[in-house]
């Protein structure tokens, strides 16, 4: 079945991008800021929380990458006019780490400086492994100046245990996920289980060091495990939240919402939405298998 399902998600990389958005709806919040702002005015009027991301990262040169800075000044903007509750999410690739990281510094340094000026947070998504260094560097150099900036890190990876070691020494705000990127079995754990066991153990160290973390789950073995965690070490509120994709898992959202813990969404948008509904596709073969039968049994 797992063949399957990867076969599948093969066929629709071949497919039409006009097909592939067909079922990628789910997955972003659509083309426009407005249609941004329209979705996360409906998470926060259920009281849940939302944190807005641009969608592109395959950026070639730095005028690409001025303009998308520009366009999450917009969104903070945005977020201040219409009082969302909502910080950003932004990709240091998006940014131009790869191709000057000077000049990444700068770009995401002018975000970082507008969102503290709003009284807003920016986090940086954790991309491929090739990049993991230099976004650490990149946190780490924004954090000397502003406290408005947490990161991302991937319970996959074997070091991410050693780097929340060192960055639980400055007080780094997280976001805690398995982590998307297919890498090597050197540096990754590939098991299930012990992608999950790696992640309740990092979740642990950050906790028990008194770290605020962002939760990013929709694994329900790891809400319980996180729940019980939270119980057993007496973590306040103000000391995590759970995270969860547009599209993914609405049950579960609610169900933690109801119970009175924060969450938060992640709200992607805009015109480069391809790739992204690639990656989400490829996390869950089953929604393309569902989606392909679907469109075949259309007449
Ligand atoms: P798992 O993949 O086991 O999913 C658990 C269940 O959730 C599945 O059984 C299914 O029911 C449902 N589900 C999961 N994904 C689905 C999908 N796409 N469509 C439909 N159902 C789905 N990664 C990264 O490398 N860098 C990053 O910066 C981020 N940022 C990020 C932010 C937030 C808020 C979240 C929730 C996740 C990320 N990720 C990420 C992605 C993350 O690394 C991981 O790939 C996904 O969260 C899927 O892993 P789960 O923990 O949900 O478990």
């Amino acid at each position: 079945m797992k063949t399957f399902n990867k076969l599948i998600v093969k066929i629709v990389q071949l497919m039409p991008k006009s097909l592939v958005r067909v079922f990628s709806n789910r997955y972003i919040a659509g083309d426009t800021l407005k249609d941004g702002v329209v979705f996360v005015q409906k998470l926060n009027s259920k009281n849940i929380l939302a944190t807005m991301d641009v969608l592109g990262e395959a950026i070639s040169t730095k005028e690409e990458a001025i303009e998308a800075k520009n366009e999450f000044i917009e969104v903070l903007d945005a977020i201040k006019k219409y009082q969302l509750k909502s910080n950003i999410s932004v990709k240091a690739s998006q940014m131009g780490i790869l191709l000057d990281e000077k000049f990444c510094f700068e770009q995401v340094e002018e975000i970082v400086k507008k969102a503290a000026e709003d009284n807003n947070y920016v986090r940086l998504d954790m991309e491929d492994s090739t990049t993991t260094d230099k976004i650490i560097n990149l946190h780490n150099r924004l954090r000397e100046k502003h406290q408005n900036v947490g990161i991302v890190v991937q319970a996959c990876l074997r070091r991410t245990l050693d780097d929340v070691k060192r960055l639980n020494a400055i007080g780094t705000n997280y976001r805690l996920c398995k982590g998307i990127y297919i890498e090597p079995e050197a540096i990754s754990y590939r098991a299930k289980q012990e992608i999950r066991d790696n992640y309740l153990r990092i979740l642990r160290e950050m906790l028990t060091n008194g770290n605020y973390v962002g939760i990013a789950t929709h694994d329900e073995f790891l809400v319980k495990g996180a729940l019980a965690m939270i119980q057993e070490l007496g973590i306040g509120k103000d000391k995590y939240e759970f995270q969860m994709l547009c599209g993914v898992r609405e049950d579960l959202r609610d169900s933690i919402n109801k119970q009175g813990h924060k969450i938060r969404i992640y709200v992607p948008f805009g015109e480069h939405w391809y790739q992204y509904s690639i990656r989400r596709l490829q996390e869950n073969p089953q929604v393309a298998g569902h989606i392909l039968k679907n469109l075949f049994s259309l007449k």
